[in-house]
C-alpha cells in the first residue's frame, strides 16, 4: 500500500468506525438560509437571528465592513448592516460569517488549508449567485449561493477528522500533498454523507456529490451553476491547492448550458477576485 493509499484508508476506517466527530451546522446559519429562501423574507427574523448569535454578528460585521462591501461609515450595528447591505445580502454574509466558524484548527497546516477552502468556498458560493443572476436564473440564486458554500464540505470534513487523527496519534505521517490527496479522493462521497447527516435538502446532497462526476445531470442547473463557479475559481487560484488550474471554463459542457460568453466569464473572474479579501 502506497502512504497515500494508507493515509485515505486510515480516514475512511476511522470515519466509518463511527469514532469520527462531525462539524455541526450552525443552526442560525440554517434558519437565516430558510428565511432568504422565501417569496418575502421576513428582515425582522433575520435580525433576531443574528443579533441572538454573538459570536455570528460579530462575524457579520467584520465581513461587511470588509474593504469587498465597506461604504463610507463603518456599521455598528445588524440593523445597520443590514440598512447598509439590503437583507437578502445581509443573509448572505451571515451564511458566510456562520461558516467561517467551522474552519480552524490548532495545527498550523491543517489551518492553513482550512483558510483556503474557506475562500474557496466564498468564492464558489458568490460566483454561482453571480452566475444564476446573469444567466436569468434569478429564482436559483439563493440556492445556488448556498449549494456553493457548501459544495466542498467534504473537504472540511476530511480535514477535520485528519485533525483528530493527529491528535490521537502524534506520529501520524501527513504532509500537505498526503492531505490534498485523501480530501480530493473522499470530499464529494464523504461531503454527500455529512450532508446527508446534517438533514439538508437533496438538492444540496447532490451537489456536494456531484460537482465533479463526468457523466452529470444537466438539467440541474444549481448543480450545473455550483460546477462552472468551482471552475472559474480554480482557474484563477481560488482553491484548496495553490497552483491555478489549467483550464479553459469557456469551452466546457457547463458554458453551453448557462449559454455564456468570454465576456461573462471575464466579468466572473474579476468580481471573483475581489472575494479574496472576505478571507482576511
Ligand atoms: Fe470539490
Ligand atoms: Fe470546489
Amino acid at each position: 500500500m502506497t502512504e497515500q493509499g494508507s493515509l485515505i484508508e486510515i480516514v475512511k476506517e476511522f470515519i466509518e468506525s463511527g469514532k469520527a466527530e462531525l462539524p455541526v451546522f450552525s443552526t442560525s446559519a440554517m434558519r437565516v438560509q430558510q428565511e432568504l429562501i422565501k417569496a418575502e423574507p421576513n428582515l425582522q427574523v433575520v435580525e433576531k437571528i443574528i443579533s441572538c448569535d454573538q459570536s455570528l454578528s460579530t462575524q457579520v460585521l467584520k465581513i461587511a465592513n470588509s474593504s469587498f462591501y465597506k461604504g463610507l461609515v463603518e456599521v455598528a450595528t445588524i440593523k445597520a448592516a443590514i440598512i447598509r447591505l439590503g437583507m437578502q445580502e445581509i443573509g448572505r454574509v451571515a451564511l458566510l460569517a456562520a461558516s467561517k466558524n467551522q474552519f480552524r484548527s490548532s495545527n498550523p497546516t491543517l489551518n492553513r488549508l482550512m483558510k483556503k477552502l474557506w475562500q474557496h468556498s466564498v468564492g464558489v458560493a458568490l460566483g454561482a449567485y453571480w452566475l444564476a443572476k446573469r444567466c436569468k436564473f434569478e429564482h436559483l440564486a439563493g440556492h445556488a449561493f448556498f449549494a456553493g458554500l457548501l459544495h466542498d464540505v467534504g473537504k472540511l470534513f476530511v480535514i477535520v477528522v485528519l485533525d483528530q487523527l493527529k491528535k490521537q496519534n502524534k506520529d501520524l505521517y501527513i504532509t500537505e500533498a498526503l492531505i490534498l490527496e485523501a480530501i480530493g479522493s473522499l470530499h464529494t462521497e464523504q461531503g454527500y454523507f455529512l450532508m446527508k447527516r446534517w438533514n439538508m435538502p437533496e438538492q444540496y446532497c447532490v451537489v456536494a456529490r456531484d460537482h465533479h462526476l463526468v457523466d452529470f445531470d444537466p438539467k440541474d442547473m444549481v448543480l450545473v451553476l455550483t460546477r462552472m463557479a468551482d471552475m472559474v475559481c480554480g482557474k484563477i487560484g481560488i482553491a484548496a491547492h495553490d497552483a491555478p488550474q489549467d483550464l479553459t471554463p469557456e469551452t466546457t459542457l457547463e458554458a453551453t448550458l448557462l449559454n455564456l460568453t468570454e465576456v461573462d466569464l471575464a466579468e466572473l473572474e474579476i468580481m471573483l477576485e475581489d472575494t479574496a479579501v472576505l478571507a482576511g
